[in-house]
């Protein structure tokens, strides 16, 4: 397969991605980088955020907590970061899956890590007054991961009875994707016609998961979700 080209739908990208710890040394292309930046500007502007890829650069997973993780030859990362505010760790939760996606689609694999990284190093490569989020570890897989244990769509529905087949599609869609010790704390419903999720339950980066499953909600349903964020 050629490096940098799709080869596959955002659907198609949802059902392909599993969380990946081991990597192989193979560089990304430039061709690749480039794409990935150039996705990672735009959401920056349009999410207000300061997210940056580090390629080549082991430092970011080097410790002794992430090997405990289960991380393996971690070689490129993202950097979740920028101004925090009531809705940052939600809109790093959203952009950064968007950028997950996108290099799903053109052959990589990710994984999303709060914990498991060497904190001190890449709090070094973020710029002064911003707020790092987390990371998510970037490159070609040892394996493609594996699927794990889900919720049912059920489980995270607050309305009961018929379901439009877009919102049960985005709710599918939602139940893919990775959400911290895959806790899958939130429920969808209807507020005022409109789609809308929130957290339910108490647990670690509820605030980042909300994000990632809006994401995969707006792919899965085609429509905009309101996320509501309680204090
Ligand atoms: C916000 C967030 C934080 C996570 N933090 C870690 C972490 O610190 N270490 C780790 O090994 N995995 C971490 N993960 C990966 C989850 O364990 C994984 O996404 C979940 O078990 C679901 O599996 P899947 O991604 O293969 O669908 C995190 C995931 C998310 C969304």
């Amino acid at each position: 397969m050629e490096r940098g080209i799709k080869t596959m739908t955002l659907l198609e990208a949802i059902d392909a991605r599993h969380s990946v710890r081991a990597y192989k040394s193979t560089p990304i292309p430039e061709k690749v980088r480039s794409q990935l930046d150039a996705f990672t500007a735009d959401c920056n502007k349009e999410g207000d955020l300061n997210i940056s890829i580090r390629y080549d650069d082991p430092a970011g997973f080097d410790s002794r907590l992430a090997h405990y993780g289960s991380f393996r030859n971690v070689e490129n990362y993202i950097v979740l970061a920028g101004k925090k505010d009531e809705s940052f760790d939600f809109r790093c939760g959203y952009y950064g899956e968007k950028i997950v996606l996108l290099a799903q689609q053109l052959g990589l694999n990710t994984c999303w890590a709060a914990l498991t990284f060497n904190k001190k190093k890449v709090k070094e490569v973020v710029a002064p007054g911003d707020t790092l989020c987390m990371v998510i570890a970037l490159g070609y897989g040892e394996t493609q991961g594996i699927s794990r244990k889900s919720k049912k769509t059920e489980d995270v529905v607050a309305t009961k009875g018929n379901m439009p087949d877009w919102f049960r599609s985005g709710v599918e869609a939602a139940l893919k994707a990775p959400t911290a010790m895959n806790q899958q704390k939130f429920v969808f419903g209807m507020k005022n016609g409109q789609p809308a999720v929130r957290v339910k339950g108490m647990g670690p980066c509820t605030r980042v998961d909300l994000g990632i499953v809006a994401c995969h909600f707006e792919i899965g349903s085609g429509r905009e979700i309101e996320a509501i964020m309680e204090k």
